[in-house]
Formats: C-alpha cells, structure tokens, sequence
C-alpha cells in the first residue's frame, strides 16, 4: 500500500513537472520519489537522473531570480515574524529512522535552516509551526498520513498560536512542499489568524516539485493577505547550502544590510543589563549559571525572577519556558557540551543541558554553569529563576 501511495507521489509529481515549470522553471523528479520508485521496481531512473542534474542548476537560476525581482517590492518596515513548518520539528523520533531515506526529519530540518537565515536577516521572531500530534519519522508513513489529511481536508491542531499576530506588519511565511501543496498545518495557521494586510513573504524547500499548487492554497487561506511574488524557493538537497541565497533574497526585499534589523535596533528586553549570574533552584539542587553578554542573555535576566515548571528533554536537557520570547540577534551559537544554559529559538524554551548536543542552528548560547552542573538531571517539577545575590 505505502509503496503505491510512493508511487501515486512520484507520479504526481512527474504530471506537474508541465503545470510548474512557470515558476522558476525547475526540473520536477523528487529525488526521494525517485529513490521509492527505485524501490517499487518502477523504471523511473533515466528521467530521476537527468532532472537531478539539472536541478542544481534551476535551483540557482530560481534563486537569482527571486533575488531580482524582490528588489521591485516596497521597503520592509514594522516587526517582523518569521513562521516556518518543518517536518523535523513535527516527528516522533524513531531510534531506527532511517536517514538515508527521510534525511530532512532529522534536526535541523530544511525548512527550519531557511527560517533560521530569514531570521538572521530580519531580526523578526521566530515562531514553529507545530502540530499536538507530530507525524511519523519514516518517509512512507509519512507520506501516508499527509495525503489522508490532504484528502479529507484536515485541519491538524497546532501546539500554540502565535500571541498575537496583530503587532506583526509583515509575515515571512516557509514551509515544504507536501503532496504538491503545502502541509495541512499550515492553513490551520492561515486560518487561525488574521492576515488581512499583512505583508508575506512565502519560502518553500522541496524535491523538485518546485511551488505546485502552494501559493493558491496558501492565497485561498489567507485571502486578505498581501502576498509577494517574490518567493525563495529551493531543492531539498540544496537547503543546507542557501544561507547566502536566502539571505540575498531578502536583503533585496529592501532591508538594509544582514541582520541589520536586529543589530541597529536592539529589543527593549535586550536594553535591561544582564544579571551576570543566576541561580536556578529545585528544592535542595543549586545550579549556578554564568551568562554571557548577548542580548537573549540579557532578555532572560530581564524576566527574573521566575518560578516556572521544569521539563524533560530528550535524554540530557532539562527545559523551562520564560513567559516572554528572547531576542537572539548578535547571541551566539551553542556549541558546547554539559553545563550549557541555551534558548532554543523556536519553541522559546531555555534548555540545562547535562548532556553533550549536537549544534543547531537555531540553538543559542546564553551562558554556562559555573556549579552545580552534575545535578541538573535530577530537577522535577518546579523551579526559581533568580538573579544571584552576592
Ligand atoms: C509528506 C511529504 C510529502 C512531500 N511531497 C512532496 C511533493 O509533492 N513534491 C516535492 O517536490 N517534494 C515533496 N516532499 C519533499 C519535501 O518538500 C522536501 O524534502 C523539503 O525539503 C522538506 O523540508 P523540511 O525538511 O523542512 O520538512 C514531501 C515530503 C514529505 C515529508
């Protein structure tokens, strides 16, 4: 049944290759679809083969492209939001996914680093799109269950909910193609929220199949929203290497200069002076933190003290989520291991990890534990935030 759903996809697929090729004129064979064909013993190889090559190519093409027209479009101003649906963000982590054959489930998704440079960008907030129950880690489930979504028009229930659009002028707006449309995720958020007059900006990876029908969706969701024909589109394979195409693209929607958003207008939160140190305390556990000077640092400090509930994370991060979102611009990258205090960007969470991680481009670093590092695992239930006194 999966592999005939597959097929159905890679079939799907090649039918649109005519109906897309307006939209930056990319060759339409899935490399993934090509590798289930492979699999059903379906002779797609020839076709699967030449379009991959040809794919870089377009993709580039199809960036230059976006990056001239956008320069038409009027100049970005007011905040800034930057909402993205990523599948690795929305999975059940198998132990044995396989990631050979669903590379983009694994974090970072391909959608989530395109967020992530849009975002360095703009200085906007980030906000994933993430639905209460996230879809299997394997491909042809996977697939399975998006397409019963798409076929009985479901409106999957979403985590949370932006706060509150209304402060937001302009909305940059990614996703990937789902069966060449959009994830049904994605219009429960269009639908959720009030775009009328909303500036947007739509971004989208795929495997080939290029916009397919996302924009009409998208626009049919959302009908009061002003969206730009300036859209950043890219192959799956090429997503990890778009940093500087995407950041191209919307410098030439008229922001001044990378990250210039962030950097020349420092967030109110940013302008507190940071607490050098904090204490995090858990009945008798004392975790003492050295933050840094970033401006997320300093928007943590800003919120203390706290008292919040502490969670559970994979197996080496206790979390806990501050009531306000921290600004990241000019904050850090995490890289490092044990004892780190980071923000992880797009659920707004602060993570203690006890544990070695993997870096991630939306994981920033916002100090680190100078005591008291060992107990961290052992913190349940509910937490004090506190600037330290001396
Ligand atoms: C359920 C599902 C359906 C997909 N359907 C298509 C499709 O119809 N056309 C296409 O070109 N790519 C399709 N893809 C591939 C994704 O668009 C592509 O891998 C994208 O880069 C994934 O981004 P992400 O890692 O942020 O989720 C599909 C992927 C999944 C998981």
């Amino acid at each position: 049944m999966k592999k005939i759903l597959s097929l159905m996809l890679v079939l799907t697929i090649l039918s649109s290759l005519t109906a897309c090729a307006g939209s930056g004129g990319q060759a339409e064979t899935s490399s993934r679809a090509a590798e289930t064909a492979a699999e059903s013993g379906t002779e797609l190889s020839g076709a699967a083969a030449e379009s991959s090559e040809e794919t870089s190519e377009a993709a580039a093409q199809s960036e230059t492209e976006a990056s001239e027209t956008a320069s038409a479009d009027p100049a970005l101003s007011g905040n800034i939001l930057v909402a993205y649906f990523s599948w690795a963000d929305n999975a059940i982590l198998d132990e044995n996914v396989d990631a050979m054959s669903s590379p983009s489930v694994l974090s970072p998704g391909n959608v989530e680093q395109l967020a992530g440079w849009v975002q360095e960008e703009t200085g906007g907030d980030l906000f994933s799109i993430r639905v209460t129950d996230p879809y299997p880690s394997d491909w042809d489930a996977c697939l399975d269950r998006a397409n019963e979504e798409r076929g009985n028009g479901v409106r999957p229930e979403l985590v949370e909910n932006v706060s509150d659009l209304g402060q937001y002028d302009t909305v940059f707006l990614g996703y990937p193609n789902w069966w060449y449309g959009v994830p049904m995720a994605l219009l429960t958020f269009l639908e959720q929220n009030d775009f009328s007059g909303k500036q947007v900006y739509l971004f989208c990876s795929h495997g080939t199949g290029g916009l397919a029908n996302s924009v009409e969706l998208i626009t049919e969701a959302a009908p009061d929203a002003v969206i730009s024909d300036s859209i950043f589109d890219c192959y799956e394979e090429d997503a990890p290497s778009s940093e500087e195409a995407v950041k191209a693209w919307v410098a030439g929607l008229g922001i001044a200069g990378a990250g210039s958003a962030a950097s020349e207008q420092p967030a109110p939160q940013a302008e507190a002076a940071a607490a050098d140190r904090v204490a995090v305390r858990c009945g008798e556990i004392e975790v003492i933190y050295e933050l840094n000077d970033s401006p997320a640092a300093a928007a943590l400090a800003a919120q203390l003290p706290l008292t919040l509930e502490v969670e559970d994370y994979s197996t080496n991060e206790k979390i806990f989520y501050p009531p306000q979102e921290l600004d990241t611009s000019g904050t850090p990258a995490a890289e490092g291991g044990a004892g780190t205090l980071a923000y992880y960007a797009p659920w707004g969470d602060v993570v203690m990890f006890y544990g070695d991680y993997n870096a991630n481009s939306s994981l920033y670093e916002l100090g680190e534990a100078v005591s008291g590092a060992g107990q961290i695992s052992q913190m349940s239930g509910s937490i004090e935030v506190a600037p330290l006194e001396e």
